[in-house]
């Protein structure tokens, strides 16, 4: 079988596999997140059996392992490039049940370690390459990098401006026939739906559907 290219990246940028501390928590899987209507990932998954996807906001990965699990079933070696500060949001902070999940030590979000048991106890160490910064930073390393993505999974920042700094930064990865996908594209997240209108206004390089809370751009 052909080497996932997350194998290779992470041997490049790693030295070798960065899952393969032991765990640090128990349990060691915990299934937290926020990833609503999967099918609609599914539904464009088998369609186009991506080989790599590119996922802004992770948190635990429970979108990860569902858009994995889903294009392993097509591909043996499709790999995901997991992009989060494992920081949280301005609106963890806000909300108070949110606010708990960050996990505060010393007064910092403690999240990324409990992703790592996640990725472990899945068994996905070879298919997931994580990159631990701002979505801005690692749009410039990946460009470095030559990558492109056959399908964007968009969930990170929700305001205007940075929802609107992600699709920019991203739609230059996919290739035509390439998909991306946003997250939170409903009238409870404005900022996102006033980025999509944004982004998608007098463009021809674009066909927009969208299903159920999500956007779906595919570059034509
Ligand atoms: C809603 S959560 C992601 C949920 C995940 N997709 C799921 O379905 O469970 C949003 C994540 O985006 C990350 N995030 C927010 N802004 C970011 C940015 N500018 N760069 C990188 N990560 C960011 C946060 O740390 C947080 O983990």
């Amino acid at each position: 079988m052909t080497d996932p290219v997350a194998k290779i990246l992470n041997q490049q940028l790693f030295g070798g596999d960065p899952f393969r501390s032991e765990p640090q928590h128990s349990p060691q899987f915990i299934d937290e997140g926020w990833a609503s209507y999967p099918e609609v990932l599914d539904t464009v998954i088998d369609t186009l059996k991506p080989r790599m996807i590119i996922e802004v906001g992770v948190w635990l990965g429970q979108s990860t392992f569902n858009m994995l699990e889903r294009a392993l079933i097509h591909d043996p070696a499709t790999s995901i490039i997991c992009i989060d500060t494992w920081l949280g949001s301005p609106e963890h902070w806000l909300n108070n049940e949110w606010k708990l999940q960050l996990r505060l030590k010393e007064g910092r979000p403690d999240i990324y370690s409990l992703f790592v048991d996640n990725v472990r106890a899945k068994g996905y160490g070879d298919h997931i390459l994580p990159m631990s910064m701002t979505s801005l930073q690692a749009a410039k390393l990946l460009t470095e990098l030559e990558i492109s993505a056959d399908l964007i999974y968009l969930d990170g920042a929700h305001d205007k401006e940075e929802v609107l700094s992600d699709i920019e930064k991203y739609w230059p990865f996919l290739p035509v026939g390439g998909c991306m996908i946003g997250d939170d594209y409903c009238d409870p997240w404005p900022g996102v739906v006033e980025a999509v209108h944004e982004f998608k206004k007098d463009r021809e390089d674009l066909e927009f559907v969208h299903s159920r809370d999500k956007f779906v751009f595919y570059k034509k």
